[in-house]
């Protein structure tokens, strides 16, 4: 078995008295797409900085393919790096840009030539080959920047928020792109992201940090419908987190002022034990009065988004209020709903995590 593309073991971080990051185990694969998604200030960028070797840790070892590169110095290391500010040089053409560092690297001239027009290809920027970055759009620059990151083939390349500066449209479409490119390319990239959405459209695996922490390593949809503790739920996506006690030794959920819900956890729990019911709004679906375990809610309020209506309910006692989505079309009688009114819902089981961190 191949060794993985990153490795670390007990990395981390500490500034005077601040533990930027914790210690931290993560395995990270060839060929991977791996974000690393937080909010701002939670380690990211140092951790990131611990792998390129900018940043020396404190406690720890970093593994490239096998082996510790901890006294390695960048230039060293099988990698490189794109920023937010990313600095093109204003003097030298896309081409020559992106042909730069291999012309330190004094590889042939010919081999650069043929790496430079599979750089091109690779961000379709082959027109705008002798163009200065001036003349180019932003986006337009972020793929040069792209380009000249992944044209030398390092094992490697870091990415920390590099779609920052650009606006949302075009933050949406650099993301396929990217996503794309990576495959064709396959390098293995770490993504740094504060974007929650951003990290679900295009990564392989996400780690959740918060305070220095990883919080939670998976896929995607197992980060999404699987979410270890409130802070993960609450991060990734819309999430009601509901505060009940455990029924059924952790197979139901007991809501205060109103009884017995379908919920779901990892591993039993002993009954009347605190806790926290997650379930997603998209999630909760729309009942009928007289169905077998439909659970009764009264309408707060109705809101009309366009593809979806989301309503406020309010559970048991009234202090519970659930936000859910519902489909355009879908929403039956409850589109003309007043307040008060009486919503009946239902949920799956395997939608509605108890969580106790
Ligand atoms: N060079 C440094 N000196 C002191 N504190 C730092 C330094 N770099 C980062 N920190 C602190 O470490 C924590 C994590 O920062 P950072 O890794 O930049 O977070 P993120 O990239 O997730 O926003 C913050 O509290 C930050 O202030
Ligand atoms: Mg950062």
């Amino acid at each position: 078995m191949n060794a993985p593309a990153v490795k670390l073991t007990d990395i981390s971080k500490t500034f005077g008295d601040n533990v930027a990051v914790h210690p931290i185990d993560l395995e990270i694969g060839t060929n991977e797409f791996f974000s690393i998604l937080g909010p701002s200030g939670c380690g990211k960028t140092t951790l990131m900085r611990m792998i390129t070797g900018f940043e020396t840790p404190t406690t720890g070892t970093v593994q490239l393919d096998g082996k510790v590169v901890n006294t390695l110095p960048t230039r060293k290391r099988d990698l490189n790096m794109l920023f937010q500010s990313y600095a093109l040089f204003p003097h030298l053409s896309v081409a020559e840009n992106i042909a730069f560092e291999l012309r330190v690297r004094k590889l042939p001239k010919a081999e650069i030539a043929q790496k430079v027009k599979e750089g091109l290809a690779l961000v379709q920027l082959e027109h705008l080959a002798d163009r200065k970055p001036d003349q180019l759009s932003g986006g337009q620059r972020q793929r040069v920047a792209l380009a000249r990151a992944v044209v030398g083939r390092p094992a490697v390349v870091l990415l920390d928020e590099p779609l920052g500066a650009l606006d949302q449209k075009l933050r949406k479409e650099m993301q396929v792109e990217l996503k794309r490119m990576q495959r064709e390319v396959g390098i293995t990239f770490i993504y740094v992201t504060h974007d929650q959405e951003e990290a679900l459209t295009m990564s392989d695996r996400i780690a959740v940090m918060s305070a220095g922490e990883v919080q939670q390593i998976g896929k995607p949809t197992e980060i999404y419908d699987r979410p270890q503790n409130r802070f993960v739920a609450a991060f990734i996506g819309n999430c009601n987190l509901i505060p009940v006690t455990v029924g059924g030794s952790g197979r139901s959920a007991v809501v205060e002022g109103y009884g017995e819900v379908p919920a779901q956890m990892d591993g039993t729990l002993a009954d009347g034990t605190g806790a926290t019911l997650a379930v997603r709004p998209e999630r909760v679906h729309l009942a009928a009065a007289d169905e077998p375990g439909a659970i009764r809610t009264r309408l707060v309020t109705p809101v009309f988004l366009g593809d979806s209506w989301r309503f406020i309910v309010a559970l048991g006692s009234g202090e519970q209020q659930l936000t859910i989505d519902v489909p355009s079309g879908q929403e039956g009688a409850l589109g003309a709903g007043a307040p008060g009114d009486d919503v009946w819902l239902r949920w799956s089981p395997e939608d509605a995590r108890l969580l106790t961190e």
